[in-house]
């Protein structure tokens, strides 16, 4: 079967683990239903994906009733270019060689007879919104956090509502249909001392740019964030669709890093007794936080299987972490460390206890969504808002405490003891047995949202119904002859959209 009929989407994930595996998903997940699927990155990132998967073409790889292919691009700097490890200039090179090389990279497809109908983004490359713009393209967007976090930046960004100063940096923040955020379970992006300014200042451009994606798609579930999500559909047009990694394709993957082979070590422990322990993707702990984990790690006595990410090219006066002395002699056959997992099957093997983790949004959901309780130890940004929920409103977390509140509480080492304590209570007691009761809930509830029929199944559909409908114009509309009185704005009127340009 060709391609010739299908309409073609254009996905661009911001350049991170955490973005580009939420993108593919929803880009397989879309393919399946019938449409051609590009997903492009710049070549560092496509480098990356090649080595560690199969199946990353140009070519065609069938998906159900439709294909994805991908495409990379070159980011104008040298391979060894040192500005790469400063995200915040290599944000900027991005956007700048992005709003020249995708418009050529989408007349190249048109010339080649696969005009694209639609470009797909992720948060915090708002930029790509004004490029589909620019082409008189419609353009989505899928939120790869949680809703919650999602309406805290939409307040911040508004100023609706009191936020922490630099002035006043520990007020609390009520948001509307959520619990009260103490000041260090708001987003750190929304605190004056954040270590990240310019994603802040991303952040920002995104909620300014908000108006020109028809549709924003939100990598949770409806029953998860009920009444947030509520909320916020009447001021955006959201629709839920996650969890996304569920019923997923496995011939095309975004791994950037080949992940090492641990399930045959799971198969070798007892249902419910190993703890997997991973900070995400970009997450670097220092030395001294690392040896606390692994005493703490020691001194529990549990099974545990360890992602340490192999650090980054050495930037000078970084120094890469490493295990305490003899911890791995000590350990044995307790633990085993890997440099990636695939974690999605990890999360699902009868022998996870539970998952310590950084609580990234991706992380959070494929846990909940597989029945694994999680004892959080969050980082920064989104981290601390879902670490909250996780523990207080989801109920299938512990928190890890970094003691009494004062000063850099965020930069506080937590102890080898605390560590230990929080493990052993997410593994046994009746503390331990109502987690894993709820995590069950939930797997449940993501399971059904996704099957037939249920919300995220239904919002999925729905959005294949509008593109379909936002689409089938624009792709008869060769591309170097549309203009910008053939844009397709959407308007948000209540709930419903509403297409300036057909009415629809
Ligand atoms: C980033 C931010 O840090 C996070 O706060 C935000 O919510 C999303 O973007 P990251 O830190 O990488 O993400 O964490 P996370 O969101 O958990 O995403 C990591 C992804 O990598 C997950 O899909 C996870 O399954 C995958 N992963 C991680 C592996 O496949 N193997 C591993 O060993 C570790």
């Amino acid at each position: 079967m060709g391609y010739d009929n299908l309409l073609h989407l254009f996905l661009v994930p911001f350049p991170a683990q955490g973005h580009v595996n939420p993108l593919l998903r929803l880009g397989k997940r879309l393919a399946s239903k019938g449409f051609l699927v590009t997903f492009t990155a710049p070549d560092i990132v496509g480098n990356k994906m090649r080595t560690a998967n199969i199946n990353i073409s140009a070519d065609l790889t069938p998906i159900g009733d439709g294909f994805i292919r991908f495409e990379f691009f070159h980011d104008g700097w040298n391979d060894d270019d040192p500005r790469r490890y400063d995200l915040n200039q290599y944000m900027q090179q991005l956007e700048l060689v992005g709003r020249q090389v995708i418009p050529l990279m989408i007349k190249t497809n048109a010339e080649q007879k696969r005009t694209v109908s639609c470009i797909i983004s992720n948060p915090f490359i708002p930029w790509v919104c004004d490029v589909a713009e620019s082409l008189a393209l419609p353009s989505a967007l899928l939120w790869v956090q949680s809703c919650a976090c999602f309406a805290a930046y939409y307040h911040y960004y508004h100023d609706l509502i009191p936020f922490p100063t630099e002035a006043d940096p520990e007020i609390d923040v009520q948001l509307p249909c959520m619990p009260l955020l103490k000041y260090h379970e708001v987003p750190t992006f929304m605190h004056h001392s954040t270590v990240y300014p310019f994603l802040t200042r991303m952040i920002i451009d995104q909620f300014e740019n908000l108006d020109k994606p028809f549709g924003i798609f939100m990598e949770t579930f409806q029953e998860l964030e009920l009444e947030v999500i509520d909320y916020m559909s009447k001021i955006f047009p959201i629709r839920t669709i996650g969890p996304l990694f569920k019923n997923q394709n496995e011939n095309v993957t975004g791994d950037l890093l080949t992940p090492d082979d641990c399930l045959e070590w799971l198969d070798s422990k007892p249902p419910s007794s190993v703890v997997y322990i991973s900070f995400g993707s970009i997450v670097k702990l220092v030395q001294e936080q690392v040896n606390e984990i692994a005493h703490g790690l020691l001194n529990s006595c549990l099974f545990f299987l360890w992602v340490m990410r192999p650090p980054p090219r050495r930037i000078s006066g970084d120094e890469p972490v490493v295990l305490p002395d003899g911890f791995l002699e000590k350990v044995g056959e307790k633990g085993k460390i890997v440099k990636w997992s695939p974690q999605e099957k990890v999360l699902a093997h009868p022998s996870i206890s539970c998952f310590l983790t950084h609580c990234g949004w991706n992380s959070s959901m494929e846990s909940l969504s597989s029945g694994v309780p999680i004892v959080a130890f969050p980082q920064w940004g989104d981290q601390v808002t879902n670490a909250k929920y996780l523990e207080e409103v989801f109920k299938i977390g512990i928190r890890v405490s970094r003691g009494e509140n004062n000063g850099d509480w965020i930069k506080r080492i937590v102890s080898r003891e605390e560590i230990e304590k929080c493990l052993i209570q997410a593994t046994s007691g009746p503390a331990a047995v109502e987690l894993k009761n709820n995590a069950l809930k939930w797997k449940k509830e993501a399971e059904a949202a996704v099957a037939d029929g249920g919300s995220s199944h239904k919002n999925i559909q729905a959005f294949v119904d509008e593109l379909k409908r936002r689409c089938v114009g624009v792709a008869s509309i060769p591309a170097t002859s549309r203009d910008e009185s053939a844009a397709t704005k959407a308007t948000v009127v209540g709930e419903e959209l509403v297409n300036e340009s057909t009415g629809i």
